[in-house]
């Protein structure tokens, strides 16, 4: 790959990592316009479709619609990552500094994408926890009580700063952990498995909560799907 391909497709990532509704047209997007776009060969991640989420109390049709838009932009550029990684790698451009920034990339919008999914997957629901079932009764066992796991799940979600909350289950004990995550690849916890997730980038909530993170939460408890995430535990 020439230096200024590179220089492209790099300028194409950082535009959907930067992503502001409404500021579309960056220079790095203008640059990125240019550049004709290749087939993805081998095993193309494919979007999902969360339009059913439409409606959702407390979250605006705009909003949605916005998330949903940056969802597919992490998910065409894992797709592009994986094929510039491949040219790369059939070319001899290992070692080289392009090779290890695209490579260091790679956890941001692959992580971006999957999370999305667990994000809207476990949303649609009518936020109310089975108290018979198997996820009730693992959280109070872990966290001592429901109410403790939702002060810490809450309390990890409006930390400062851009990422998600989550609650793991560690693979190897069964234990469940609330986690931050910042950005979307720093802070995972090896070999455990995510049970529900909570998006607390700016851009799930300002649109319709503008600096109040506390308000969106609230209203996330209320769309929370259980029975996906009680799905995910072991
Ligand atoms: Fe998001």
């Amino acid at each position: 790959m020439e230096r200024r391909d590179f220089l492209k497709a790099l300028a194409g990532l950082f535009h959907y990592a930067l992503f502001i509704p409404g500021l579309e047209t960056t220079g790095l997007c203008l640059l990125y316009k240019g550049q004709k776009e290749k087939e993805v060969s081998g095993m193309a991640y494919t979007a999902k479709d969360y339009k059913h989420l439409l409606g959702m109390p407390g979250f605006s049709e705009a909003l949605l619609t916005n998330h949903f838009t940056l969802y597919q932009g992490y998910v065409s550029n894992t797709n592009k990552l994986l094929e510039l990684l491949g040219e790369m790698v059939k070319g001899g451009k290992i070692g080289t500094p392009e090779y290890a920034e695209l490579k260091r990339r790679m956890g941001f919008e692959f992580d971006g994408m999957r999370l999305h999914e667990f994000y809207f997957d476990n949303l649609g629901g009518d936020g109310k926890l089975d108290k018979s079932g198997k996820l009730y009764k693992k959280i109070t066992e872990d966290f001592g009580s429901y109410e403790s796991w939702e002060a810490d799940f809450k309390g990890t979600g409006s930390m400062r700063g851009i990422g998600w909350a989550i609650l793991y289950q560690d693979s190897v004990t069964g234990r469940l952990i609330n986690q931050w995550i910042n950005e979307h690849e720093t802070g995972h916890l090896a070999g455990c498995q995510p049970i529900l997730v909570m998006d607390v980038f700016e851009h799930a909530f300002m649109i319709d909560y503008g600096l109040k993170r506390a308000d969106y939460i609230v209203a996330f408890f209320k769309n929370i799907k259980w029975s996906a995430a009680e799905a995910r535990l072991k």
